[in-house]
């Protein structure tokens, strides 16, 4: 079945970015020049996803400002002849993104269930603004594909270092199917002396509507929230759940150390400024 809708879970307290978090959501705050969350609906819609469904918490309406038109600014920058800043503003003019409500962030397996009757009866992706993929990598659609084939969910998944193991759900292997590994269980972030892997999973999914069931029967988890993870584990009981381990090409923005070096990477390849930070860079190493 043709995946055509994807879930952004954006309603979380973001509190590792307090105060920057405070009046501002996480996702609209930027990687060099463009929020995280607006290049993560662009790499839903480069997959071929038509469906946007992000998951709002109170005070978020920034984000849907974010993707709305603003024909005030438009007009304005289109008399002062400011093209560049009025391409800038038309790419963040998604108006199809449609928003779903997490009145109380009760954890990221709950902002997921919130999006089930706009989801419908139907295989879905789900996307954490957490993580930023290379837009050179194709690994979505690389799920998309997997997912056409097997018809079973399929979680992005890296192997990490024995001690990182322990920042992440970490996944119980099976057996290899081409480049997919089938999950058997899935453990959120294990002490690294029981990991049963080092295969973490990243904020990428592609997942079956019967993650909706097993969401209902999965209680609070780790920190007092329903965790998607432990969905995940529930779902694996009852049906094929695979891993698609894909090396390099993310980015975490989740914390602030991880987000400075996402912002370094962009800052360095980007069109306008890299050669300018390239050298200042290099000045200030030396
Ligand atoms: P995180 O736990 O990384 O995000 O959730 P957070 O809770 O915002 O950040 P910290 O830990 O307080 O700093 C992963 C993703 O799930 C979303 C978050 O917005 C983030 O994109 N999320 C989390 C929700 O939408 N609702 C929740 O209740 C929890």
């Amino acid at each position: 079945m043709t995946v055509r809708s994807a879930v952004i879970p954006a309603a979380g307290l973001g509190t590792r970015f307090l105060p920057a978090t405070k009046a501002t959501p996480k996702g609209l705050l930027p990687v060099v020049d463009v929020p995280a969350i607006q290049l993560v609906v662009e790499e839903a819609l480069a997959a071929g996803i038509e469906d946007v469904i992000v998951v709002l918490g109170p005070g978020q309406d920034g984000i849907r400002e974010h993707f709305a038109p603003n024909p005030t600014l438009e007009a304005e920058l289109e008399e002062r002849g400011k093209l560049d800043a009025l391409a800038a503003v038309r790419r963040a003019t998604i108006p199809s993104v449609r928003f779903a409500r997490q009145a109380e962030a009760l954890g990221l397996g709950h902002a997921v269930s919130v999006a089930e009757s706009m989801v419908g009866d139907a295989p879905f992706a789900v996307l954490l603004g957490d993580d930023l993929i290379d837009p050179s990598v194709p690994l979505l659609r690389d799920m998309l594909a997997s997912h056409a084939r097997t018809g079973a969910s399929v979680l992005a998944a890296m192997h990490v270092g024995a001690r990182e193991i322990a920042m992440y759900g970490c996944i119980g292997p099976g057996e290899a199917d081409g480049d997919l590994v089938r999950v058997l269980s899935i453990v959120e972030k294990p002490d690294p002396a029981d990991a049963p892997s080092d295969l973490a999973v990243i904020g990428r999914y592609v997942l079956t509507p019967a993650i909706f069931d097993a969401l209902r029967r999965t209680s609070p988890g780790a920190g007092g929230e329903i965790q998607l993870t432990d969905a995940i584990g529930l779902l694996a009981a009852d049906e094929r759940v695979f891993a698609l381990p894909f090396a390099g090409g993310r980015f975490d923005v989740g914390n602030p150390l991880d987000a400075m070096k996402a912002q370094v990477e962009r800052a360095r390849t980007h069109d306008e400024i890299g050669p300018a930070f390239r050298a200042w860079l290099n000045e200030l190493l030396r």
